[in-house]
């Protein structure tokens, strides 16, 4: 213990508490007070979200906390985002006039907006004792740093700190038994913006008072951890009941944990963790504090929420996006719909949907590219119409490339209760996602020790990080407080959302990222073509779940679960595969490329083969992922080597009544079908088994082995025009 170096010499020690009288309690006195003697005094004129931070870590340990300030008007100086100055010391020398007498009483003084406990008032006090404390000398224990602030001249006026300590004075946190306290800030004469650390260096560099009030320096951080300058100093020690800020450098537990100057980032990082509960075992954090009961709340109170919705370059699936909005999990009379489409080639898609969007949502806005709004100006049009609107209550703003793919997203964000929550959301497979978990020294992004184990699950909780991006629900509270003016997501020197994140942090609002659950994931929109008609075809390399979404039949997996598939003839087969929406999209590319040959096919059916729309990779990779399941089931040791002999759309025209005629083209292993349009009779006929099988509906395929065993013969199609999708697979 004692490994604080007092200021006096250790033979003097003894006689101190003679010397010092009423400012420290008697000399021998027993081991430290209990808990209920220590009083946590701080200062907030904002309940901030780092103040509602730090109270819940205080209550989390039992501290007894008393707010000074709180809504009075701040005079204490241009600081942007923290509570300093002069202010702050007038304000605890009234709090400190009635208690001067008390000598029973310690009093903790701390800033509280970039202040976290991360340990409990027993050990600290007995921190307190081991450093001079009980009688030992020190009358008031400062936190300490590495640089000398605000007069670095003055560091020359310092005495040497001990080994491996740190030198200067901080003044975000210091303890002492209340007559030591008062009698330092009854010192205090001078104006609210005049510098409170200054007041209390002086007074610390001046040896005599430092000798008569018994000031003393936490070199070691046995107490107050200040992070700026210490960062490196500092890990996260996971242990049962709970993670600890441990200093490597002076191995100890600290538990007043300051993120002073630039290092507000870092604590709001490390208070992912301390005090909120975390262990080596998982856990939530702080998950479940403040939830706002949704369940049972009839439908017409729930909040009113405004989605906003952005298309701003060329994306996929855009359609299905938002059919979507259609079917989240939330009564639409409870919901508004603002929508900017800033790219021409999505107006279409935008434009067929747009009727049933506006009878959906009790009201709609559509802004088009025609208006010309930049992307900036548009979220900012749309996060204004929310906070100028009084009933609007929450402000979804979601972009086209998102797909949430949980109906109930906007439920779970609302349930958690913060001001600002994004879902989490990746690119599937990648590390990419929509939030930054640090952030580098010229504010861009920084990975974050966690920020694997958050994109991959393998930590869930909420966290608060210093960007979020695409997806994210906003209070009104936020909206009109710490976003009530001006422009938020428009700034020359940087993209809306680094404008919106920036501006929050810079309020002190604290932006949350959640991965309790599975949301949805990010569109990958890069590589996409707009400018074919329906670009979306191409996207199952970049895009798997959401081709697979939109293009795989829907009953496609109860081929495996139920058995859904019909074989009419002797190992032919037919079942489900790809949608509607895929047949007429593909018909569509076709009949727009235009260019039908009449090679190699039957009855004069004319041909365009996939290769020349450059469809047949994706084709490729389509049935390497669906095809081989399905031919696992019907010919069991068969292991397609996924190689196409041909694979063309064919267009059978109407043949009244002409007799079979003969396939022709290469012999392949496995010969697939697939419709693509209505059938209008025809099918085909195997003469080996003298079997025939009509032509399946659209999106249903007949599979088949080659010509050694199937030739097959086409049946006349007497009704009109019949598309299909040829593939010979393995030759
Ligand atoms: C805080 O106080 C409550 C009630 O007195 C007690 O149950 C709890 O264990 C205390 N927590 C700590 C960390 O001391
Ligand atoms: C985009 O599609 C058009 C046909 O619609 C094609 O001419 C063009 O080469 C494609 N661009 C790229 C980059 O693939
Ligand atoms: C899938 O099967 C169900 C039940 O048989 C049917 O109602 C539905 O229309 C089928 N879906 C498609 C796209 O054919």
């Amino acid at each position: 213990m004692a490994e604080l170096p007092v200021r006096a010499p250790r033979a003097l020690l003894p006689l101190l508490p003679v010397l010092l009288g009423v400012l420290l309690p008697p000399a021998g006195s027993r081991g430290p007070p209990g808990p209920e003697q220590l009083l946590v005094l701080t200062v907030a004129t904002e309940a901030t979200d780092g103040y509602e931070r730090f109270l819940r870590s205080a209550k989390r340990f039992n501290y007894s906390v008393q707010t000074l300030g709180l809504g009075q008007a701040w005079r204490g100086g241009d600081v942007a985002h923290t509570v300093g100055g002069g202010q702050k010391v007038r304000w605890l020398k009234s709090a400190m006039a009635p208690l001067r007498t008390r000598q029973d009483l310690l009093v903790l003084f701390v800033d509280s907006y970039d202040v976290v406990f991360a340990g409990g008032p027993r050990e600290l006090l007995e921190q307190f004792w081991g450093a001079g404390g009980g009688g030992g000398g020190v009358g008031v224990l400062f936190s300490a740093e590495g640089f000398c602030w605000p007069q670095e001249e003055l560091a020359a006026s310092y005495p040497p700190p001990p080994a491996g300590g740190k030198a200067f004075l901080n003044s975000g946190g210091f303890l002492g038994f209340a007559p030591a306290v008062w009698r330092l800030v009854e010192r205090w004469r001078f104006r609210d913006d005049d510098d409170d650390q200054l007041f209390y260096t002086r007074l610390y560099l001046n040896p005599h008072i430092r000798d008569e009030l018994g000031l003393a320096l936490d070199h070691h951080s046995r107490i107050f951890q200040n992070l700026n300058g210490a960062l490196d100093e500092v890990v996260l020690k996971f242990q049962p009941g709970g993670v600890r800020v441990r200093n490597v450098v002076t191995d100890s537990l600290p538990m007043v944990i300051h993120g002073n100057g630039p290092t507000k980032l870092q604590l709001n990082y490390l208070g992912n963790y301390v005090p909120s509960g975390w262990s080596y075992e998982g856990g939530c954090g702080d998950c479940d504090l403040d939830l706002r009961p949704l369940e049972g709340v009839p439908e017409a109170e729930l909040p009113r929420v405004l989605l906003g919705v952005f298309l701003e370059q060329p994306t996929p699936f855009v359609g299905r996006f938002l059919q979507r909005l259609l079917l989240l999990d939330y009564p639409p009379a409870r919901l508004r719909l603002f929508l900017h489409c800033g790219v021409p080639q999505l107006l279409s898609q935008v434009t067929a949907l747009w009727p049933r969007l506006l009878r959906h949502f009790a009201s709609a806005q559509l802004v088009g590219p025609q208006e010309g709004l930049g992307g900036d100006a548009a979220r900012d049009m749309g996060m204004s119409l929310c906070r100028r609107d009084p009933q609007c209550q929450h402000y979804l703003s979601l972009d086209g490339d998102v797909t949430l793919s949980h109906p109930g997203t906007l439920r779970a964000l609302l349930r958690q209760n913060r001001k600002v929550l994004a879902p989490l959301l990746s690119r599937p497979g990648q590390l990419w996602s929509n939030f930054w978990g640090a952030l580098s020294p010229d504010g861009y992004y920084a990975r974050s020790q966690d920020y694997v184990d958050i994109v991959q699950g393998k930590r869930r909780g909420v966290w608060n990080v210093p960007y979020i991006s695409h997806a994210y629900l906003v209070s009104g509270a936020a909206l009109r407080g710490p976003l009530g003016d001006g422009a938020v997501f428009t700034r020359p020197d940087t993209d809306p959302d680094m404008a919106f994140c920036r501006h929050a942090r810079q309020r002190g609002l604290f932006l949350h990222v959640t991965n309790r659950e599975e949301f949805g994931h990010l569109l990958v929109t890069s590589g996409y073509n707009s400018s074919r008609r329906h670009p979306d075809l191409w996207e199952l390399p970049r895009n798997p779940r959401d081709w697979e979404d939109k293009y795989l039949h829907q009953n496609y997996s109860r081929i495996f679960q139920e058995n859904l598939y019909q074989e009419p003839c002797p190992d032919v087969y037919q079942f489900p595969f790809f949608s509607e929406e895929f047949c007429q999209e593909l018909l569509d590319e076709v009949e727009d490329y235009g260019k039908w040959s009449q090679d190699h096919h039957e009855g004069g059916a004319q041909a365009v083969a996939l290769g020349l729309l450059g469809l047949e990779p994706v084709w490729l990779g389509a049935l390497r992922r669906f095809l081989t399941p399905v031919t696992r089931k019907f010919f069991p040791g068969y292991q397609p080597k996924g190689r196409a002999v041909l694979s063309d759309v064919i267009r059978y025209g109407p043949r009244p009544s002409a007799p079979p005629t003969p396939a022709r083209g290469p012999a392949a292993t496995i010969s697939l079908s697939l419709s693509l349009s209505p059938p209008q009779g025809g099918g085909w006929h195997f003469p080996r088994y003298n079997c025939g099988v009509p032509a399946p509906p659209p999106g249903w395929a007949l599979l088949h082995p080659g010509r050694l065993t199937h030739p097959r013969h086409l049946l006349s199609t007497p009704g009109g025009t019949h598309h299909v999708l040829l593939t010979l697979l393995d030759p």
